[in-house]
Protein backbone atom coordinates (compact mmCIF):
# COMPACT_ATOMS: atom_id res chain seq x y z
CA UNK A 1 0.00 0.00 0.00
CA UNK A 2 3.03 2.49 -0.73
CA UNK A 3 2.38 5.28 -2.84
CA UNK A 4 3.64 4.95 -6.61
CA UNK A 5 7.05 5.90 -6.58
CA UNK A 6 7.29 9.28 -9.04
CA UNK A 7 10.66 9.34 -10.58
CA UNK A 8 12.99 13.28 -9.78
CA UNK A 9 14.04 15.32 -12.41
CA UNK A 10 17.35 14.67 -14.51
CA UNK A 11 20.54 15.40 -11.93
CA UNK A 12 23.83 16.45 -11.27
CA UNK A 13 24.86 15.55 -7.73
CA UNK A 14 28.29 15.85 -6.35
CA UNK A 15 29.05 14.87 -2.98
CA UNK A 16 32.38 16.19 -1.15
CA UNK A 17 33.75 14.16 0.88
CA UNK A 18 32.47 10.91 -1.28
CA UNK A 19 34.90 8.51 0.00
CA UNK A 20 34.09 9.28 3.58
CA UNK A 21 32.04 7.38 6.21
CA UNK A 22 28.68 8.99 5.95
CA UNK A 23 28.99 8.19 1.81
CA UNK A 24 29.87 4.49 2.09
CA UNK A 25 27.19 4.28 4.95
CA UNK A 26 24.36 6.07 3.85
CA UNK A 27 24.64 8.13 1.33
CA UNK A 28 25.43 5.92 -1.42
CA UNK A 29 23.97 3.35 -0.38
CA UNK A 30 20.50 5.24 0.17
CA UNK A 31 21.36 6.19 -3.50
CA UNK A 32 21.50 2.98 -4.86
CA UNK A 33 18.33 2.03 -3.12
CA UNK A 34 16.34 4.81 -4.75
CA UNK A 35 17.19 3.94 -7.88
CA UNK A 36 16.44 0.16 -7.88
CA UNK A 37 12.90 1.49 -6.50
CA UNK A 38 12.95 3.23 -9.99
CA UNK A 39 12.83 6.50 -8.51
CA UNK A 40 16.22 7.84 -10.45
CA UNK A 41 15.85 9.22 -13.92
CA UNK A 42 18.10 6.97 -16.17
CA UNK A 43 19.87 10.50 -16.71
CA UNK A 44 21.29 11.10 -13.25
CA UNK A 45 24.50 11.74 -12.77
CA UNK A 46 26.78 11.05 -9.33
CA UNK A 47 30.04 12.66 -8.86
CA UNK A 48 32.29 11.99 -5.90
CA UNK A 49 34.53 14.37 -5.03
CA UNK A 50 36.85 13.81 -2.74
CA UNK A 51 41.04 14.80 -1.62
CA UNK A 52 42.13 10.93 -2.36
CA UNK A 53 43.79 10.14 -5.96
CA UNK A 54 41.60 7.36 -7.43
CA UNK A 55 39.75 6.71 -10.87
CA UNK A 56 36.23 6.21 -11.50
CA UNK A 57 36.66 1.99 -11.52
CA UNK A 58 38.48 2.45 -8.13
CA UNK A 59 35.62 4.24 -6.59
CA UNK A 60 33.03 2.36 -8.18
CA UNK A 61 34.16 -0.68 -6.74
CA UNK A 62 34.52 1.15 -3.23
CA UNK A 63 31.05 1.62 -3.33
CA UNK A 64 30.14 -1.43 -4.83
CA UNK A 65 31.50 -2.65 -1.31
CA UNK A 66 29.89 -0.40 0.59
CA UNK A 67 26.57 -1.47 -0.75
CA UNK A 68 27.24 -5.06 -0.09
CA UNK A 69 27.97 -4.13 3.47
CA UNK A 70 25.05 -1.06 4.06
CA UNK A 71 22.72 -1.65 1.21
CA UNK A 72 20.20 -4.38 2.74
CA UNK A 73 18.91 -6.46 -0.22
CA UNK A 74 20.43 -5.85 -3.72
CA UNK A 75 19.77 -7.36 -7.22
CA UNK A 76 23.50 -7.96 -8.98
CA UNK A 77 22.41 -5.91 -12.36
CA UNK A 78 20.41 -3.22 -10.93
CA UNK A 79 24.46 -2.73 -8.21
CA UNK A 80 26.23 -2.47 -11.67
CA UNK A 81 23.72 0.25 -13.66
CA UNK A 82 23.66 1.72 -10.81
CA UNK A 83 27.94 2.01 -10.48
CA UNK A 84 27.58 3.34 -14.01
CA UNK A 85 26.28 6.44 -12.42
CA UNK A 86 29.42 7.02 -10.34
CA UNK A 87 32.18 8.82 -11.13
CA UNK A 88 35.13 10.56 -9.06
CA UNK A 89 37.00 13.37 -9.36
CA UNK A 90 40.29 14.45 -7.50
CA UNK A 91 39.27 17.93 -5.74
CA UNK A 92 41.35 19.99 -3.06
CA UNK A 93 38.33 21.91 -1.58
CA UNK A 94 41.22 24.58 -0.36
CA UNK A 95 43.40 24.81 -3.65
CA UNK A 96 42.68 24.59 -6.99
CA UNK A 97 43.50 21.18 -8.29
CA UNK A 98 40.59 19.06 -9.61
CA UNK A 99 38.10 21.99 -10.03
CA UNK A 100 38.06 22.13 -13.99
CA UNK A 101 37.64 18.42 -14.20
CA UNK A 102 34.55 18.58 -12.33
CA UNK A 103 33.37 21.81 -14.04
CA UNK A 104 33.76 19.90 -17.61
CA UNK A 105 31.61 16.96 -16.28
CA UNK A 106 29.01 19.36 -15.21
CA UNK A 107 25.60 19.46 -17.62
CA UNK A 108 23.32 22.02 -18.19
CA UNK A 109 19.81 21.55 -18.31
CA UNK A 110 19.45 19.56 -14.92
CA UNK A 111 19.23 20.08 -11.40
CA UNK A 112 22.32 20.51 -9.88
CA UNK A 113 22.84 19.52 -6.07
CA UNK A 114 26.47 19.80 -4.08
CA UNK A 115 26.30 17.65 -0.71
CA UNK A 116 28.79 18.68 1.28
CA UNK A 117 29.76 16.08 3.57
CA UNK A 118 33.01 17.31 4.92
CA UNK A 119 33.77 18.99 8.23
CA UNK A 120 32.42 22.25 8.75
CA UNK A 121 35.50 24.26 8.37
CA UNK A 122 35.44 23.44 5.23
CA UNK A 123 31.82 24.70 3.98
CA UNK A 124 33.32 28.51 2.97
CA UNK A 125 36.28 26.99 1.00
CA UNK A 126 33.62 24.90 -1.25
CA UNK A 127 31.09 27.89 -1.49
CA UNK A 128 33.70 30.17 -2.71
CA UNK A 129 34.94 27.60 -5.41
CA UNK A 130 31.73 26.70 -6.61
CA UNK A 131 30.95 30.25 -7.21
CA UNK A 132 34.45 31.45 -8.31
CA UNK A 133 34.15 28.20 -10.81
CA UNK A 134 30.68 29.68 -11.76
CA UNK A 135 29.65 25.83 -11.11
CA UNK A 136 26.82 26.85 -8.88
CA UNK A 137 23.62 28.89 -10.41
CA UNK A 138 20.74 30.83 -9.07
CA UNK A 139 18.75 27.45 -8.73
CA UNK A 140 21.68 24.67 -7.56
CA UNK A 141 21.22 23.91 -4.25
CA UNK A 142 23.78 22.64 -1.21
CA UNK A 143 23.10 20.29 1.58
CA UNK A 144 25.04 20.71 4.44
CA UNK A 145 25.54 17.79 7.82
CA UNK A 146 25.00 18.33 11.59
CA UNK A 147 27.02 19.55 13.49
CA UNK A 148 26.31 23.51 12.07
CA UNK A 149 28.13 24.61 14.86
CA UNK A 150 28.64 24.22 18.56
CA UNK A 151 26.53 27.23 19.64
CA UNK A 152 24.78 30.16 18.62
CA UNK A 153 28.35 32.38 17.40
CA UNK A 154 29.55 29.42 15.06
CA UNK A 155 26.38 28.61 14.27
CA UNK A 156 25.65 32.17 12.70
CA UNK A 157 29.04 31.94 11.41
CA UNK A 158 28.65 28.74 9.56
CA UNK A 159 25.02 30.43 8.17
CA UNK A 160 27.16 34.03 7.03
CA UNK A 161 29.62 31.80 5.11
CA UNK A 162 27.12 30.26 3.18
CA UNK A 163 25.08 32.77 3.31
CA UNK A 164 27.54 34.80 1.06
CA UNK A 165 27.51 32.64 -2.38
CA UNK A 166 23.65 31.19 -1.54
CA UNK A 167 20.19 32.01 -1.04
CA UNK A 168 18.77 30.64 1.51
CA UNK A 169 16.53 28.65 -0.44
CA UNK A 170 19.22 27.02 -1.86
CA UNK A 171 20.58 25.64 1.37
CA UNK A 172 18.96 21.84 2.76
CA UNK A 173 20.43 21.08 6.34
CA UNK A 174 19.79 18.06 7.25
CA UNK A 175 18.62 16.71 10.31
CA UNK A 176 17.86 13.16 9.65
CA UNK A 177 15.24 12.68 12.17
CA UNK A 178 12.88 14.87 9.96
CA UNK A 179 13.77 12.18 7.20
CA UNK A 180 12.01 9.62 8.99
CA UNK A 181 8.60 8.36 7.83
CA UNK A 182 7.30 7.72 11.58
CA UNK A 183 8.70 11.51 12.11
CA UNK A 184 6.41 12.70 9.40
CA UNK A 185 4.10 10.48 10.49
CA UNK A 186 3.57 12.48 13.84
CA UNK A 187 2.47 15.78 11.65
CA UNK A 188 0.03 13.73 9.98
CA UNK A 189 -1.59 11.80 12.94
CA UNK A 190 -1.52 15.56 14.26
CA UNK A 191 -2.71 17.89 11.59
CA UNK A 192 -4.75 14.47 9.78
CA UNK A 193 -7.07 13.51 12.15
CA UNK A 194 -10.00 15.38 14.12
CA UNK A 195 -9.60 13.36 16.77
CA UNK A 196 -6.40 15.36 18.57
CA UNK A 197 -6.24 18.48 18.47
CA UNK A 198 -9.06 19.41 20.36
CA UNK A 199 -7.31 17.71 23.23
CA UNK A 200 -3.81 19.01 21.91
CA UNK A 201 -3.17 21.59 24.42
CA UNK A 202 -2.27 22.23 28.12
CA UNK A 203 -6.25 21.40 29.48
CA UNK A 204 -6.18 18.31 28.59
CA UNK A 205 -2.44 17.18 28.14
CA UNK A 206 -0.73 16.57 31.56
CA UNK A 207 2.53 16.43 30.73
CA UNK A 208 4.45 15.13 27.26
CA UNK A 209 7.75 12.73 27.39
CA UNK A 210 10.26 12.11 24.18
CA UNK A 211 12.98 9.80 25.00
CA UNK A 212 15.39 9.01 22.32
CA UNK A 213 17.46 5.85 24.07
CA UNK A 214 20.53 4.22 21.95
CA UNK A 215 22.23 1.10 23.24
CA UNK A 216 25.26 1.92 21.75
CA UNK A 217 28.14 3.64 23.21
CA UNK A 218 30.18 6.37 21.01
CA UNK A 219 32.54 3.57 20.09
CA UNK A 220 35.18 4.72 17.66
CA UNK A 221 34.02 7.82 17.47
CA UNK A 222 35.41 9.51 20.71
CA UNK A 223 36.94 12.10 19.54
CA UNK A 224 34.56 14.00 18.00
CA UNK A 225 31.52 12.95 20.38
CA UNK A 226 34.11 14.02 23.45
CA UNK A 227 33.83 17.77 22.05
CA UNK A 228 30.14 17.21 21.58
CA UNK A 229 28.39 15.42 24.31
CA UNK A 230 24.30 14.07 24.26
CA UNK A 231 23.21 17.68 24.35
CA UNK A 232 25.10 19.13 21.59
CA UNK A 233 25.22 15.77 19.47
CA UNK A 234 21.13 14.83 20.43
CA UNK A 235 19.03 17.70 21.98
CA UNK A 236 19.93 20.34 19.72
CA UNK A 237 18.87 18.89 17.06
CA UNK A 238 16.91 15.57 16.77
CA UNK A 239 15.09 16.26 19.80
CA UNK A 240 14.66 19.65 19.57
CA UNK A 241 12.75 19.00 15.90
CA UNK A 242 10.74 16.28 17.78
CA UNK A 243 9.64 19.16 20.38
CA UNK A 244 8.59 21.76 17.60
CA UNK A 245 6.65 18.81 16.06
CA UNK A 246 4.55 17.82 18.66
CA UNK A 247 4.01 21.37 20.28
CA UNK A 248 3.62 23.88 16.99
CA UNK A 249 0.86 25.24 16.07
CA UNK A 250 -1.11 23.89 12.87
CA UNK A 251 0.64 25.46 9.69
CA UNK A 252 -1.63 27.14 7.34
CA UNK A 253 -0.23 24.31 4.55
CA UNK A 254 1.86 21.86 4.50
CA UNK A 255 4.50 23.87 2.75
CA UNK A 256 8.59 24.82 3.98
CA UNK A 257 8.00 28.12 5.15
CA UNK A 258 4.94 27.13 6.79
CA UNK A 259 5.90 24.48 9.05
CA UNK A 260 9.59 25.97 10.03
CA UNK A 261 8.09 29.27 10.88
CA UNK A 262 5.94 27.20 13.23
CA UNK A 263 8.99 25.44 14.40
CA UNK A 264 10.61 28.56 15.05
CA UNK A 265 8.02 30.00 17.06
CA UNK A 266 8.29 27.02 20.02
CA UNK A 267 11.85 26.91 20.02
CA UNK A 268 11.94 30.42 21.01
CA UNK A 269 8.99 29.89 23.34
CA UNK A 270 10.91 27.53 25.51
CA UNK A 271 11.40 28.37 28.96
CA UNK A 272 15.52 28.67 30.11
CA UNK A 273 15.84 25.01 31.81
CA UNK A 274 16.89 26.03 35.51
CA UNK A 275 19.98 23.57 36.40
CA UNK A 276 17.52 21.62 39.11
CA UNK A 277 15.28 20.42 36.13
CA UNK A 278 18.33 18.76 34.38
CA UNK A 279 20.56 15.61 34.95
CA UNK A 280 23.40 14.98 33.02
CA UNK A 281 25.28 11.30 32.74
CA UNK A 282 27.82 9.33 31.76
CA UNK A 283 27.81 5.47 31.16
CA UNK A 284 30.13 3.77 33.68
CA UNK A 285 32.17 0.43 32.48
CA UNK A 286 32.23 -2.73 34.02
CA UNK A 287 34.75 -5.80 34.42
CA UNK A 288 33.60 -6.91 30.88
CA UNK A 289 32.80 -3.38 29.27
CA UNK A 290 34.30 -0.20 28.78
CA UNK A 291 32.50 2.94 29.67
CA UNK A 292 32.61 6.06 28.50
CA UNK A 293 35.97 7.27 29.55
CA UNK A 294 37.53 3.84 27.90
CA UNK A 295 35.93 5.32 24.71
CA UNK A 296 37.36 8.93 24.16
CA UNK A 297 41.02 10.29 25.05
CA UNK A 298 40.44 11.83 28.67
CA UNK A 299 40.25 9.64 31.57
CA UNK A 300 38.44 12.50 33.23
CA UNK A 301 36.04 13.84 30.81
CA UNK A 302 33.30 14.93 32.10
CA UNK A 303 31.11 15.01 28.99
CA UNK A 304 27.51 14.09 28.89
CA UNK A 305 26.24 10.75 26.93
CA UNK A 306 22.87 10.96 28.65
CA UNK A 307 20.68 14.19 29.05
CA UNK A 308 17.29 14.38 30.65
CA UNK A 309 15.31 17.49 31.43
CA UNK A 310 12.64 19.47 32.28
CA UNK A 311 11.02 22.16 30.24
CA UNK A 312 8.04 24.64 29.43
CA UNK A 313 7.28 26.35 26.32
CA UNK A 314 6.00 29.79 27.41
CA UNK A 315 2.81 30.20 24.91
CA UNK A 316 -1.10 29.87 25.64
CA UNK A 317 -1.41 26.08 24.70
CA UNK A 318 0.86 24.99 26.69
CA UNK A 319 1.65 27.07 29.73
CA UNK A 320 1.44 24.20 32.73
CA UNK A 321 2.42 21.41 30.72
CA UNK A 322 6.01 20.10 31.24
CA UNK A 323 7.73 18.30 28.23
CA UNK A 324 10.47 15.76 29.51
CA UNK A 325 13.02 15.12 27.31
CA UNK A 326 15.93 12.51 27.58
CA UNK A 327 18.17 10.72 25.38
CA UNK A 328 21.61 8.51 26.11
CA UNK A 329 23.68 6.10 24.95
CA UNK A 330 24.30 2.54 26.38
CA UNK A 331 21.14 2.38 27.55
CA UNK A 332 18.77 -0.74 28.31
CA UNK A 333 17.02 -0.62 24.74
CA UNK A 334 16.76 1.35 21.49
CA UNK A 335 13.70 2.67 21.76
CA UNK A 336 12.30 6.58 20.46
CA UNK A 337 8.96 7.38 21.47
CA UNK A 338 7.00 10.61 21.80
CA UNK A 339 4.38 10.00 24.54
CA UNK A 340 1.45 12.53 25.23
CA UNK A 341 0.11 11.84 28.65
CA UNK A 342 -3.08 12.97 29.54
CA UNK A 343 -4.91 14.35 32.61
CA UNK A 344 -7.07 12.30 35.17
CA UNK A 345 -10.79 12.43 34.45
CA UNK A 346 -11.69 15.64 36.67
CA UNK A 347 -13.84 13.12 39.10
CA UNK A 348 -14.23 9.47 39.52
CA UNK A 349 -17.30 7.88 39.63
CA UNK A 350 -15.95 4.77 40.78
CA UNK A 351 -14.38 5.87 44.09
CA UNK A 352 -10.84 6.57 44.97
CA UNK A 353 -10.39 2.38 45.12
CA UNK A 354 -10.48 2.18 41.51
CA UNK A 355 -6.87 3.94 41.43
CA UNK A 356 -5.51 7.22 39.24
CA UNK A 357 -5.92 6.30 35.55
CA UNK A 358 -4.01 8.43 32.24
CA UNK A 359 -4.52 7.54 28.85
CA UNK A 360 -1.41 8.43 27.01
CA UNK A 361 -0.76 8.32 23.63
CA UNK A 362 2.35 7.11 22.79
CA UNK A 363 4.37 7.21 19.11
CA UNK A 364 7.17 5.34 18.64
CA UNK A 365 9.89 6.20 16.25
CA UNK A 366 11.75 3.48 16.15
CA UNK A 367 12.38 0.18 16.52
CA UNK A 368 8.56 -1.29 15.50
CA UNK A 369 6.96 1.83 14.44
CA UNK A 370 3.33 2.95 15.36
CA UNK A 371 1.12 4.15 17.72
CA UNK A 372 -0.34 3.18 20.66
CA UNK A 373 -3.18 4.14 22.76
CA UNK A 374 -3.76 3.40 26.25
CA UNK A 375 -7.29 3.33 27.19
CA UNK A 376 -8.63 2.68 30.82
CA UNK A 377 -11.27 0.09 30.96
CA UNK A 378 -12.71 -2.40 33.36
CA UNK A 379 -10.36 -5.40 34.35
CA UNK A 380 -12.83 -8.83 33.18
CA UNK A 381 -13.73 -10.71 35.68
CA UNK A 382 -16.14 -10.90 38.91
CA UNK A 383 -15.60 -8.74 41.84
CA UNK A 384 -16.46 -5.18 40.86
CA UNK A 385 -15.70 -1.92 39.22
CA UNK A 386 -11.65 -2.44 38.74
CA UNK A 387 -9.94 -0.55 36.25
CA UNK A 388 -6.94 -1.32 34.26
CA UNK A 389 -4.88 0.35 31.10
CA UNK A 390 -4.97 -1.77 28.00
CA UNK A 391 -3.05 -0.49 24.87
CA UNK A 392 -5.51 0.18 21.43
CA UNK A 393 -1.50 -0.59 19.46
CA UNK A 394 -1.25 -0.04 16.00
CA UNK A 395 2.24 -1.68 14.64
CA UNK A 396 2.65 -0.14 11.22
CA UNK A 397 3.88 -3.26 10.02
CA UNK A 398 1.24 -5.31 10.88
CA UNK A 399 -1.36 -2.44 10.04
CA UNK A 400 -0.26 -1.70 6.51
CA UNK A 401 1.18 -5.03 5.25
CA UNK A 402 4.95 -6.16 3.87
CA UNK A 403 5.29 -2.99 1.71
CA UNK A 404 5.90 -0.62 4.72
CA UNK A 405 9.55 -2.47 4.74
CA UNK A 406 10.07 -0.89 1.45
CA UNK A 407 9.47 3.07 2.28
CA UNK A 408 12.42 5.02 1.85
CA UNK A 409 15.06 5.67 5.28
CA UNK A 410 15.75 8.66 6.16
CA UNK A 411 18.84 9.86 3.83
CA UNK A 412 16.91 8.40 0.92
CA UNK A 413 13.86 10.78 1.54
CA UNK A 414 16.15 13.70 2.53
CA UNK A 415 18.21 13.31 -0.91
CA UNK A 416 15.18 13.09 -3.24
CA UNK A 417 13.52 16.13 -1.74
CA UNK A 418 16.72 18.44 -1.94
CA UNK A 419 16.48 17.37 -6.24
CA UNK A 420 12.70 17.69 -5.93
CA UNK A 421 13.56 21.36 -4.36
CA UNK A 422 11.67 20.91 -1.68
CA UNK A 423 12.48 22.27 1.75
CA UNK A 424 9.60 21.22 4.18
CA UNK A 425 12.38 18.63 5.86
CA UNK A 426 15.47 20.60 6.23
CA UNK A 427 15.78 23.25 8.81
CA UNK A 428 16.24 27.01 8.46
CA UNK A 429 19.15 28.68 9.34
CA UNK A 430 17.30 31.17 11.83
CA UNK A 431 15.77 27.48 13.59
CA UNK A 432 19.31 26.54 14.17
CA UNK A 433 20.33 29.71 15.36
CA UNK A 434 17.34 29.51 17.92
CA UNK A 435 18.01 26.32 18.88
CA UNK A 436 21.45 27.00 19.71
CA UNK A 437 20.33 30.16 21.56
CA UNK A 438 18.38 27.96 23.89
CA UNK A 439 21.26 25.28 24.55
CA UNK A 440 23.86 27.53 25.15
CA UNK A 441 23.17 28.36 28.45
CA UNK A 442 22.65 25.05 29.59
CA UNK A 443 26.25 24.22 28.44
CA UNK A 444 28.01 27.22 29.51
CA UNK A 445 26.15 27.11 32.74
CA UNK A 446 27.55 23.42 33.16
CA UNK A 447 30.97 24.49 32.16
CA UNK A 448 31.03 27.53 34.51
CA UNK A 449 29.62 25.21 37.80
CA UNK A 450 32.30 22.66 36.21
CA UNK A 451 29.36 19.89 36.62
CA UNK A 452 30.47 16.58 36.50
CA UNK A 453 28.39 13.98 34.97
CA UNK A 454 26.31 11.70 37.30
CA UNK A 455 27.89 8.05 36.40
CA UNK A 456 24.86 5.13 35.17
CA UNK A 457 25.63 1.29 34.69
CA UNK A 458 25.56 0.40 30.93
CA UNK A 459 22.63 -1.38 29.82
CA UNK A 460 20.45 0.58 32.78
CA UNK A 461 17.82 3.14 31.88
CA UNK A 462 19.63 6.29 33.03
CA UNK A 463 21.36 7.95 36.19
CA UNK A 464 19.03 7.46 39.25
CA UNK A 465 18.38 11.56 39.29
CA UNK A 466 16.78 11.45 36.01
CA UNK A 467 14.27 8.75 37.34
CA UNK A 468 13.50 11.37 40.34
CA UNK A 469 13.42 14.57 38.23
CA UNK A 470 9.98 13.06 37.28
CA UNK A 471 9.54 11.24 40.50
CA UNK A 472 9.57 14.81 42.60
CA UNK A 473 6.90 16.05 40.14
CA UNK A 474 4.32 12.61 40.99
CA UNK A 475 5.12 11.17 37.56
CA UNK A 476 7.59 8.60 36.17
CA UNK A 477 9.18 7.87 32.40
CA UNK A 478 8.09 5.11 30.68
CA UNK A 479 10.30 2.13 30.92
CA UNK A 480 13.01 1.79 28.28
CA UNK A 481 12.57 -1.56 27.04
C1 LIG B 1 23.30 11.06 15.05
C2 LIG B 1 24.17 11.20 16.27
O1 LIG B 1 22.93 12.33 14.57
O2 LIG B 1 22.13 10.33 15.38
C3 LIG B 1 24.52 9.82 16.82
O3 LIG B 1 25.35 11.89 15.93
C4 LIG B 1 23.27 9.00 17.06
O4 LIG B 1 25.28 9.94 18.02
C5 LIG B 1 22.38 9.01 15.82
O5 LIG B 1 23.68 7.68 17.37
C6 LIG B 1 21.05 8.35 16.11
O6 LIG B 1 20.34 8.19 14.90
P1 LIG B 1 19.31 7.00 14.70
O7 LIG B 1 18.75 7.25 13.35
O8 LIG B 1 20.09 5.72 14.79
O9 LIG B 1 18.30 7.13 15.80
Amino acid sequence: MVSRVIPVDPFDLVIFGGTGDLARRKILPGLYRRFSSGQMPETAQIIAAARSEMDDAGYRQMISDAIDEFGGDMDKSQVSAFLAKLSYVCVDAKGTSGWNDLVSKMRDGVVRAFYFSVAPSLFGDLAERLHSHGIASADSRIVVEKPFGRDLATAKELNGVLAKHFNEDQIYRIDHYLGKETVQNLMAVRFGNMLFEPLWNAQYIDHIQITVAETVGVGGRGSYYDKSGAMRDMVQNHLMQLLCLIAMEPPAKFDPDAVRDEKLKVIRALDPVQPHHIVRGQYSGSDDQQGYRDHVESPRSRTESYVAMKTHISNWRWAGTPFYLRTGKRLRARTSEIAVVFKETPHSIFGPEAGSHRNALVIRLQPDEGITMDVTIKEPGPGGMRLIDVPLDMTFAEALGPDVEDVPDAYERLIMDVIRGNQTLFMRGDEVEAAWAWTDPIINGWEARNDVPKPYDSGSAGPDDALMLMHRDGRKWREVR
